[in-house]
């Protein structure tokens, strides 16, 4: 997300929805009243500021407390939902992610111990498990289901890409009666997400609807980092080390590794830093050309002629200009082409040309990346979202998702969540660290 993005939003992009007066005293009410307003708990009548520099809060030209700002994650001390009665749903959908166990066995237990909800259905398979015929398989969400599921890649529920009908959804909850949906997906799901709370609304259904935002690429707006985003990376980061190590040993080693990124390349830029040792990222936000005197062949002709090897991370959706696309996915996303193998064999083929030795080893890990179970930092993070997602959808709130904003749990409502896209600024810090660390032009042009 840009700054001239961020300057665009009013207070009015950042209210969150909410179903109505709250009429029950939380279960936690008499935990809450110990707690003191500091930088780890945010009072609920205060706000977290969407402008993180004083020069973007002075530019607006409003008085401070009129600032735009999101409303704070956290437990309230009076619910939407009588707890004794609530009845809830779960679904991951979309593309594997690591974590996507922890937040199902987060919100599991957290409805469990602090509310002392134990009504919890888990949809399988993405939106198809909330159709009529999906929903004749559910799992029940007890403790002793999801006792030890954070140790394990991918989701327990299953998953699966695309869109479902969202009254046929909103049946399936209403015949269960079912009021708190959680749903666990990256940018397509939660518009789904707001279509049902909409669906819901329109029909006089009190649904609470409660995203958790997920994806590897990093690229939701409005949240400082996704959750399974570092595990992915730092798992990259070992591919380009096995790379590294390759190249090194070999005469005239050149390591390429491509890695995943649909629409943005923070992956291949975080592994880039994490590891340290790459001499050349493309990445989709900064277009480059193969050939000519500064394009990437001859700068990496000539780091091999300086350093005997050399390493190239290709974000897998980089140089899309230079391919034939080929359509969409059930998601709706366009299906990439490959510029790992043709950045291969345009390596290959230029040192042939210039009768120059090479050794050439190819990584794509594909999907190792994003398979395997989370990290400890993304563990961490992913119970905390989940604890602030059950708060939020027992007080009420709805079409919202949870996430991190400048370092606090903050409610952020679906439209905003998916108005846009995170990339890599060209022009920010974390392009300029990459650069630093690779000793690269800032343009192969
Ligand atoms: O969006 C997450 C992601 O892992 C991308 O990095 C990758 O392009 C895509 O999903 C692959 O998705 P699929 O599971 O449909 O192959």
């Amino acid at each position: 997300m840009f700054t001239r993005d961020v300057l665009a939003l009013s207070q009015a992009d950042l209210v969150v929805r909410e179903l109505g007066k709250r009429r029950y005293v939380s279960p936690l009410a008499h935990e809450l009243d110990g707690r003191r307003d500091t930088v780890h708990w945010v009072g609920e009548s205060d706000r977290v500021l969407l402008d993180d520099t004083r020069a973007m809060a002075v530019n607006r030209g409003i008085d401070v407390g009129q600032l735009p700002a999101f409303e704070p994650a956290g437990p309230r001390k009076t619910l939407y939902f009588d707890p004794s009665t609530t009845r809830v749903g779960i679904v991951t959908c979309g593309g594997l992610c690591p974590g996507l166990n922890n937040v199902v066995r987060g919100l599991v237990l957290e409805l469990n111990d602090r509310y002392g909800i134990h009504d919890v259905v888990g949809f399988q398979g993405g939106y198809r498990g909330l159709t009529v015929d999906g929903a004749k398989t559910t799992t029940v969400l007890t403790r002793s289901v999801v006792h030890d599921i954070q140790n394990r890649g991918g989701t327990v529920l299953g998953t699966s890409r695309g869109a479902q009908d969202p009254d046929e959804m909103v049946d399936t909850l209403v015949e269960r009666g079912i009021t708190v949906l959680f749903v666990i997906g990256g940018d397509g799901s939660l518009r789904g997400a707001q279509r049902i709370a909409e669906a819901a609304t329109a029909r006089g259904y009190d649904l609470a609807v409660v995203g958790v935002p997920k994806t590897i690429d990093n690229d939701i707006p409005f949240i400082d980092r996704s959750f399974g985003f570092e595990t992915a990376f730092t798992r990259a980061a070992e591919s380009i080390r096995a790379a590294s190590t390759e190249a090194r040993s070999t005469p005239n080693g050149v390591g390429l590794v491509k890695l995943m990124g649909r629409h943005s390349g923070f992956i291949a830029c975080y592994a880039t830093l994490a590891q340290h040792d790459v001499d050349f990222v493309v990445i989709p936000e900064v277009p480059f050309r193969f050939e000519g005197h500064g394009g990437l062949l001859d700068a990496l002709r000539r780091r091999v002629d300086a350093n005997g090897h050399a390493v190239v991370v290709v974000a897998e959706s980089a140089g899309q200009d230079l391919l034939q696309t080929a359509g969409t996915d059930a998601s709706g996303n366009a299906r990439l082409a490959d510029i790992g193998t043709l950045t291969r064999d345009r390596v290959v083929n230029h040192f042939a040309r210039e009768n120059v030795e090479l050794s050439l080893r190819y990584v794509d890990p594909g999907y190792a990346i994003r398979s395997v179970a989370a990290n400890g930092y993304d563990a961490e993070y992913c119970l905390r979202l989940a604890q602030a997602a059950v708060h939020a959808a027992l007080a009420g709130r709805t079409a919202m998702v949870v996430g991190m904003w400048h370092g606090r749990f903050v409610h952020i409502p679906i439209p905003l969540a998916t108005s846009g896209r995170n990339q890599v600024d060209p022009d920010g810090d974390l392009w300029m660290a990459v650069l630093e660390a690779t000793g690269q032009p800032a343009r192969f042009s």
